[in-house]
């Protein structure tokens, strides 16, 4: 018996009675006791199992369903979608995506999970992943110029998530160069950018994004920054991972397949009235070194422009924190 059956019953968070499980999946009910153990375990949900009711996810599970993504696409989105491919578990959808491209073509394939197991953040950093809680998305496309010409792709899937946020009327969100996503300083999603193929000519491109959406307060212990999710910003309006899905796709689809020809240029503007550190007093850190400045936005290759005593510098690489902070 695999768990997308049974979850799929105790999704809405009313009790199901053990003997009403066995029957929906032709089994007994001590398989379907053990089953849901092995479920609470591998996924970290709390299952409740009370005597003549049965069992129960407390608060229910809000899982992905393709077919509703799908449905809720634009029809340019649609129209560059390949395949979306729903995992329940996986070590990284960027690493399945890039995978998955090996294969073949796989331009407009995206892969999401409701779980990873070794998510993967900037800097060998590890992403905080739980069961159904999040989303983790990574959309593959090919480029034909190489990395050069991928410059500030990062920084314009923050400007396409932003708007995706807002098209679902959640409150504005800032972004801190290179590719996070604040809200209010705690962190509420992130990008990685991977590639393979050639660097210098056809290579196929993995954005992967990461949005915290209903972090379970255990889970979120273990991140060491602060961080946000959607359903803090939302409150009761929360729209749900199959909506906010959609979203993210029906802007980051389009914004990949132009990129290419379009170049960061035209997100330029939108990310600087987003840059949640423009004017600030930053440091700079690339590996052991540490430059300090005032942050001034981002040139039309995506670079950050840091003012220093030396005058302004263009810088391709590392991480910002404010001065303050460090
Ligand atoms: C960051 O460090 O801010 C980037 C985080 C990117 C996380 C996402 S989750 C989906 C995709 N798969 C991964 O393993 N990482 C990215």
């Amino acid at each position: 018996m695999s768990r997308s059956i049974l979850l799929p019953l105790l999704a809405d968070g009313e009790f199901r009675s053990g003997q009403d499980l066995a029957d929906a999946l032709g089994v007994s009910r001590t398989a379907v006791w053990k089953q849901l153990n092995k479920l609470a375990t591998e996924t970290g949900l709390v299952v409740d199992s009370v005597k003549g009711r049965g069992y129960r996810i407390p608060g229910g599970v809000d899982l992905l369903d393709p077919e509703q993504v799908k449905a809720a696409l634009s029809a340019e989105a649609a129209s560059l979608l390949s395949s979306l491919v729903l995992l329940e578990s996986v070590d990284s959808t960027n690493a399945e995506a890039l995978r998955r491209a090996g294969e073949g073509p796989a331009a407009g394939l995206v892969c999401c999970a409701e779980q990873q197991t070794a998510g993967r953040g900037r800097r060998g950093r590890h992403w905080v992943s739980p069961f159904a809680g999040n989303l983790y998305l990574s959309l593959v496309w090919e480029f034909d110029q190489g990395a050069a010409a991928l410059e500030g792709l990062s920084l314009a899937v923050g400007v396409g998530i932003a708007r995706a946020l807002d098209r679902l009327e959640l409150p504005p969100v800032q972004l801190k160069w290179p590719n996070d996503i604040l809200h209010e300083g705690a962190k509420l999603g992130g990008v990685l950018l991977e590639m393979t193929g050639d660097a210098a000519g056809a290579c196929q491109v993995v954005v992967g994004v990461g949005l915290n959406v209903a972090m379970p307060q255990a889970a979120g212990d273990a991140i060491d920054q602060a961080w946000t999710d959607v359903r803090t910003l939302a409150g009761s309006t929360h729209p749900g991972r199959n909506k906010l899905l959609a979203a993210l796709l029906d802007e980051l689809l389009p914004l990949v397949a132009g990129f290419q020809s379009s170049g960061f240029a035209p997100w330029r503007e939108s990310w600087q009235t987003m840059d949640a550190f423009s004017g600030e007093e930053v440091v700079l850190h690339t590996g052991p070194q540490q430059l300090a400045g005032v942050a001034r936005g981002v040139d039309e290759r995506g670079a950050l422009l840091l003012e220093t005593g030396q005058g302004v510098q263009t810088v391709y690489g590392g991480e910002i924190s404010l001065r303050s902070a460090t």
